[in-house]
């Protein structure tokens, strides 16, 4: 009787478990598609993969993201960390390119600046992770483009900033569209991506970051 009920307990749990898995890509992409990230950024979004972001904070735990989660400005200084899960059909061997774009600059009613890349990397490997089903990813070059901490306008409302994970073509090292002093500035994942042979992204999340509330102008406001 008693190891019945263990077998069914961790049966229920496993299941649950797998369930969960999946929901989160289903949850990602709703989100995504909530948040209208599909059509702003002109790409497919069908993940296969959770692409898991966290923030290193000095002296504290991490924190981690959860697709959508507006977060403080002063946690997300990064670099951010990267990890995959859901581990088949990756191959060990494979690079990917991790980018982050503002789509939101300077404001979301008038994104007269976007995108904003804020992060452009390549050459991220698989390392075998502490976890089961995560995937640390480990970088083996320095970024195209270093990570730009979210720094949205006095006055602008919260800023989406997307991260996608694409496979990394064999060629890629020959672009020559975005270098180290190409401008952050009206940058186009989507062109980027088809200039490059991307492909869709396999993975993704996004946050959103407000301005800081009592920066500059808005102190006398927030006195008040
Ligand atoms: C959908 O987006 C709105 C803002 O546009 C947000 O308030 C809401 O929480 C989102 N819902 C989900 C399920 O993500
Ligand atoms: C971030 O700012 C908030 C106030 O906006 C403050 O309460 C918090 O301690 C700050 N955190 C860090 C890590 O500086
Ligand atoms: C990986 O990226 C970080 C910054 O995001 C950089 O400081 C580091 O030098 C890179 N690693 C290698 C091996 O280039
Ligand atoms: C990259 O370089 C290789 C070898 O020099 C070449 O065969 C390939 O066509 C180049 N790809 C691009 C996108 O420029
Ligand atoms: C970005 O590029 C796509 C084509 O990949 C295009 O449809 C879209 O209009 C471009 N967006 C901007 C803001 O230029």
């Amino acid at each position: 009787m008693g190891y019945a009920k263990l077998l069914i307990c961790l049966l229920v749990s496993y299941v649950s478990f797998v369930v969960a898995q999946d929901r989160s890509t289903a949850v990602v992409k709703a989100a995504f598609r909530n948040a209208s990230i599909p059509e702003d950024l002109h790409i497919n979004f069908n993940p296969n993969f959770l692409l898991e972001v966290t923030f290193p904070q000095p002296g504290r735990r991490s924190v981690p993201v959860t697709a959508g989660v507006q977060l403080p400005r002063n946690q997300t200084v990064g670099p951010p960390h990267f990890a995959i899960r859901g581990d088949s059909g990756l191959e060990l061997g494979q690079h990917f390119v991790v980018a982050t774009v503002d789509p939101d600059a300077p404001t979301p009613q008038d994104p007269t600046s976007a995108q904003i890349r804020h992060f452009l990397g390549s050459n991220f490997i698989l390392t075998p992770g502490a976890l089961v089903g995560e995937r640390p990813l480990n970088n083996l070059t320095v970024p195209l483009s270093n990570w730009l901490q979210p720094t949205p306008p006095a006055g602008s409302d919260a800023h989406r900033y997307v991260f996608l994970l694409f496979r990394q073509p064999r060629d890629f090292s020959n672009q020559t569209l975005v270098t180290s002093t190409t401008s952050v500035a009206n940058f186009n994942i989507s062109s980027f991506a088809a200039a490059t042979h991307l492909g869709n992204p396999i993975a993704g999340t996004f946050i959103r970051v407000a301005p800081d509330p009592c920066e500059f102008i808005e102190r006398l406001r927030c006195l008040n």
